[in-house]
């Protein structure tokens, strides 16, 4: 049973339950849909008023159930409201905590809505390259005006009780009982309003104004082809909702709706969706009790401790900072003052909040003040000796059952580890910079971490809203491991003569928002020569165009010149603005190095040698158990790198294209580029099966894991 129902004073209480959200799933409203009719054929009932159990009114429609074409008979949240509609009753919706999508939809429907004061209003359908698809997009815009319907549904913005009531969306908000509010509403003298509402043009339009609104909205959203896909529509729908009576308004939105839930995008970006809340199902996680995290301690405050310890303060979390030099501290300082006046210039914190968390971020020189604390993230330079000075310093201070973290990006977990006499208790927490603003976290397991330390490394990312992703201990972990394969392929592709900025160009074309060699200019060409040097079997390109930008210090954009020349005096100065002599140097090093220059190189070869790299890279980080699914890898590139989601991440773009095309690609990219295109063994088996990766399974990230058995299964 899905929903239940009792009368009170001939107000018939319908009560949702589908744990966890209550989603509409097409079993629910089977449920629901003779509840409806019942109660309107029932003289005894006067009204009916719908709430939610577990806390939650609605998460919306099921998203499971898109992956299916439903069968004639299924009964759909369209079909409730259509019943609704149809109805003589009058109905209401007591809202507690989130109305999302079909939910919000159902309340919208109804002739009154009241919610608690902690309720929030919102469609996120456009995240899931959808738009609001059982008349949303037609019943907002005359709730509230047009406009801001039209863009809180674009941005998938969720509205606070308040602001809802205050834009008319809601009819009262309540400290305690919606329930008992919506029953007395309805049962003492309230009217219908369903007509009236359906009849009504949409608020705030001035007609002759339209025409320049969407066009201007379409200007907005990014093209069709890079992950507007479903914002254009949306757009189309919110249009036809002032265009048209209510009737045919409808019918253009459930066109569209139908058209986006079959849609390539709106599939991978579902997939994104489920990739991520399937991250923390880790073999042994749930039965381990994470520490208590009370106090926080941070090692180095240089970029990134200082943003990590930002996270700590943003949490909650009491944080201390060891960094003995004290221009850092100051500079530590100044960056933490300016982000916290920003956020409260933004009217994103008040100024009360933003000071108590600027005070709960201390600085020491001295270890000792960090003795007491339950987990330290350790920022200091990327050296091993440094890295396992300041772990035995960190363990002979620090409580026992303290945990220890390392932010390193490279380096080797379990060397850190045996610094210590605790390895059980150390793990990885890999930030991406900035910390405080990318949601990103690698949670890295070493062969002693314990079951204990991971679940605390989860809990701790939850606390700071971080999506965080479980990688084995392997150089790079997940996300730069991969990363060190589309950027080789990015560089032999400018080595080949394809001009960076064509290659950045055809990678933008594809959906990321930046290509390579911008992205390589982002985050320090120094950066790079030195990861090259110190790991020279992961290869830097068959030339020495590093060792020469390198020389010449075109460090990328924190000086001014890298593959990219970048003017401060033009806009934010960021800009990376085609430089021919880095294109006149790379053909004077493949000219050294004999490569050959190739002409006619098209986009298409130019996504698919890169993002290929990515696949095979992900493929063998998924044999060697690194990595435990190939869905974890699409969030890592999701979230940490840019990937458009609207092609669900390297591994989901596979199985898009078909992997044994992919495989067949990259054999032929081996006879022509040479060895380094072998492919993963997994992706060779599953191409041969004509199977998929995400009906596979590998790993969970342990050491143990890497002989895994492969199960391939058949698409
Ligand atoms: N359909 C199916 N499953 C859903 C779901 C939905 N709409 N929303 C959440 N879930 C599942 C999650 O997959 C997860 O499952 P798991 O426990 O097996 O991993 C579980 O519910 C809990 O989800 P979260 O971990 O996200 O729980 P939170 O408490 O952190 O967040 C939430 C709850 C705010 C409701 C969040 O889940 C959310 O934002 N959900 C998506 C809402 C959404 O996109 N709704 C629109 C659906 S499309 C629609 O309605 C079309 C309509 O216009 C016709
Ligand atoms: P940074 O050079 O900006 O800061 C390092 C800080 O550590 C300096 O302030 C230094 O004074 C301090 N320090 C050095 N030795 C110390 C010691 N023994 N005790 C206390 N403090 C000490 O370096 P950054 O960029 O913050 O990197 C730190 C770590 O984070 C490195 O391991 C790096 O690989 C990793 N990382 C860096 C990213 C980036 O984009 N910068 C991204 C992800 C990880």
């Amino acid at each position: 049973m899905f929903v239940r129902s009792e009368d009170r004073d001939g107000v018939r209480v319908i009560t949702i339950d589908n744990p966890p959200v209550n989603a509409l799933s097409f079993a629910l409203c089977g449920e629901l849909l003779p509840l409806v009719e019942s109660a309107g054929r029932d003289a005894s009932v006067k009204a009916v008023v719908f709430t939610g159990a577990n806390g939650i009114f609605s998460g919306g429609a099921d998203v499971n159930d898109f992956n299916s074409e439903p069968a004639p008979d299924t009964r759909t949240i369209r079909d409730v409201i259509a019943a609704i509609d149809r109805s003589e009753k009058i109905f209401a919706a007591a809202i507690e905590g989130n109305a999302l999508g079909g939910g919000l939809e159902l309340a919208l429907a109804c002739d009154y809505r009241v919610a608690r004061a902690n309720a929030r209003l919102g469609f996120p359908e456009i995240q899931l390259g959808l738009l609001p698809g059982a008349g949303g997009t037609q019943r907002l815009p005359r709730a509230m005006d047009v406009q801001s319907a039209l863009q809180m549904m674009l941005k998938a913005t969720r509205l606070a009780a308040a602001e809802a009531l205050e834009k008319g969306v809601l009819d009262r908000v309540v400290e305690d009982d919606a329930v008992g509010a919506a029953v007395s509403i309805v049962r003492d003298g309230a009217k219908r309003r369903l007509s009236e509402r359906k009849a009504i043009l949409p608020k705030g339009v001035d007609r002759l104004a339209l025409p320049f609104v969407v066009s201007q909205a379409h200007k907005m959203v990014p093209p069709e082809e890079s992950g507007g896909f479903a914002a254009h529509k949306l757009i189309d729908a919110v249009e036809a909702a002032v265009t048209l009576p209510f009737k045919y308004g409808l019918a253009r939105e459930f066109r569209l709706f139908d058209e986006l839930v079959r849609s390539k995008p709106s599939i991978a970006l579902r997939h994104v969706f489920f990739a991520e809340r399937e991250l923390n199902k880790i073999p042994g996680l749930s039965e381990a009790r994470p520490a208590d995290i009370a106090r926080a301690g941070v090692v180095g405050g240089g970029t990134m401790g200082t943003g990590i310890a930002i996270c700590f303060a943003d949490a909650g979390i009491p944080v201390t900072v060891v960094e003995p030099i004290d221009e850092q501290v100051e500079r530590a300082k100044q960056t933490i003052f300016g982000m916290y006046a920003h956020q409260v210039q933004r009217g994103r914190l008040t100024q009360e909040e933003a000071w108590k968390r600027g005070q709960s971020i201390a600085f020491t020189a001295d270890y000792n003040d960090i003795a007491d604390c339950d987990l330290v993230v350790e920022a200091v330079f990327e050296s091993m000796d440094v890295k396992k000075e300041v772990f035995t310093k960190l363990d002979g201070i620090v409580k026992a059952s303290g945990v220890l973290c390392s932010n390193t990006s490279t380096l080797d977990i379990d060397a850190i580890a045996s610094a210590t006499k605790r390895a059980e208790r150390v793990c990885g927490t890999h930030f991406f910079a900035p910390a405080n603003i990318m949601k990103l976290l690698e949670i890295v397991r070493g062969t002693a971490t314990s079951m204990q330390t991971l679940a605390t490394a989860f809990a701790v990312g939850r606390r700071m809203r971080k999506i965080s992703v479980l990688s084995g201990n392997a150089f790079g972990f997940i996300g730069n491991r991969m990363l060190l394969d589309y950027a080789r392929e990015a560089v032999f592709l400018a080595e080949e003569g394809v001009a960076p900025y064509r290659v950045d160009a055809a990678m933008k074309r594809f959906g990321f928002p930046m290509g390579p060699f911008a992205m390589f200019d982002l985050s320090g060409i120094d950066v790079a020569w030195h990861i090259a040097k110190a790991r020279p079997d992961f290869g830097s390109g068959r030339t020495k165009i590093l060792d020469r930008l390198y020389e010449m210090k075109r460090f990328g954009q924190k000086n001014g010149v890298g593959y990219y020349r970048y003017d401060r005096s033009v806009g934010s100065g960021r800009e990376p603005i085609r430089d021919e002599s880095v294109e006149a140097l790379f053909a004077e090093e493949a000219r050294r190095a004999g490569v050959a220059q190739r002409s006619g190189v098209t986009d298409e070869e130019i996504v698919q040698r890169c993002v290929y790299a990515l696949v095979n890279a992900g493929a063998l980080l998924l044999e060697d158990g690194i990595a435990l699914r190939p869905g974890d890898e699409d969030i890592v590139y999701v979230y940490g790198y840019g990937f458009p989601p609207h092609h669900g991440g390297p591994m989901w773009y596979a199985d898009e294209v078909g992997v044994e095309n992919v495989y067949a690609a990259i054999l032929r990219f081996k006879e022509e580029f040479g060895p380094h295109w072998q492919p993963a063994r997994l992706l060779e088996e599953i191409a041969e099966a004509h199977g998929k990766f995400a009906s596979s399974r590998h790993g969970d990230g342990s050491e143990q894991s890497r002989t895994t058995e492969v199960n391939v299964a058949h698409a």
